[in-house]
């Protein structure tokens, strides 16, 4: 039957946020983010247009390319662009954080590239650190990166703490992009559909992708949420890039 989406339904949770989750189950679904975020999340073409000229930017300037990946789960986004960024060449200091350490526990089994020892605070040193962390807390150390990004984490927040969240994402980076899924009926049934077989796999990724489609924002729902400096872009396909170029950057 063809479900319509017109109303964002908040109110909803995911099963991987639930405190007495399945841990068997919460691990599979970290590792099967790294699958699905290849095909769905468009980061490749994220990081061309967007990152890597920063990078490059900051590159010229003599300096490690700074990063902050909010919600980082088990840590795949920040895998992919730590990669993406040794194959160009540019030396990052990468960090994800997530205020569910069972994430992190697990991103930093699976997914650490430590290149010199480090901690989140030593601005020399290159690598791909995680830590429990919110961005509250970054933001009342003072810390400043060249790049804040999450990937899936918007739909997370309640409404009335994404203006903050996003307040403090602003203040911690030189430049914020949010990358979430579109609400759309045609997506939510696609979805459904063309992804069935992984209801029958020990993972919250069929339950949890299609709670997340309803959950998701549209354009215009996004557009009201956001002051200056910031904006909205869809991209294709059933995607939303919330983008924030400030004048503040690491000191
Ligand atoms: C759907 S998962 C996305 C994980 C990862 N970014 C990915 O795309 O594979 C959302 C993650 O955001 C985290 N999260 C939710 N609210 C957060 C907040 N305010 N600060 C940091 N992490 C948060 C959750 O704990 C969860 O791990």
């Amino acid at each position: 039957m063809c479900t319509l989406l017109s109303q964002r339904q908040a109110h909803l949770t995911e099963q991987m946020d639930a405190a007495n989750a399945d841990s068997k189950q919460l691990e599979q679904t970290y590792a099967d983010f790294y699958t699905l975020n290849r095909f769905v999340s468009q980061w490749n073409r994220v990081y061309a247009k967007y990152i890597r000229p920063k990078a490059k930017e900051i590159q010229k300037q003599g300096k490690i390319f700074h990063v902050l990946d909010v919600g980082c789960g088990g840590g795949d986004i920040a895998f992919f662009l730590f990669q993406w960024l040794k194959k160009d060449g540019i030396s990052a200091h990468i960090t994800g954080i997530d205020i569910d350490d069972r994430a992190i526990q697990w991103a930093k089994a699976n997914r650490s590239v430590q290149t010199e020892t480090a901690h989140i605070n030593n601005n020399n040193s290159t690598g791909l650190f995680f830590e429990c962390l919110s961005t509250t807390e970054l933001v009342n150390r003072g810390h400043k990166v060249d790049l804040v990004m999450n990937n899936h984490v918007l739909h997370h927040i309640s409404l009335d703490e994404i203006k903050p969240f996003l307040t403090e994402c602003a203040a911690l980076g030189t430049i914020v992009i949010c990358n979430d899924l579109e609400r759309s009926s045609l997506a939510f049934n696609l979805f459904s559909l063309c992804l069935f077989p992984l209801r029958f796999r020990s993972s919250f990724i069929y339950e949890d992708g299609r709670t997340s489609l309803k959950k998701s924002f549209r354009k215009d729902e996004l557009d009201v949420l956001t002051s200056r400096g910031w904006r909205v872009e869809r991209w294709f396909p059933f995607r939303l890039l919330l983008l924030y170029e400030g004048e503040r950057g690491r000191a």
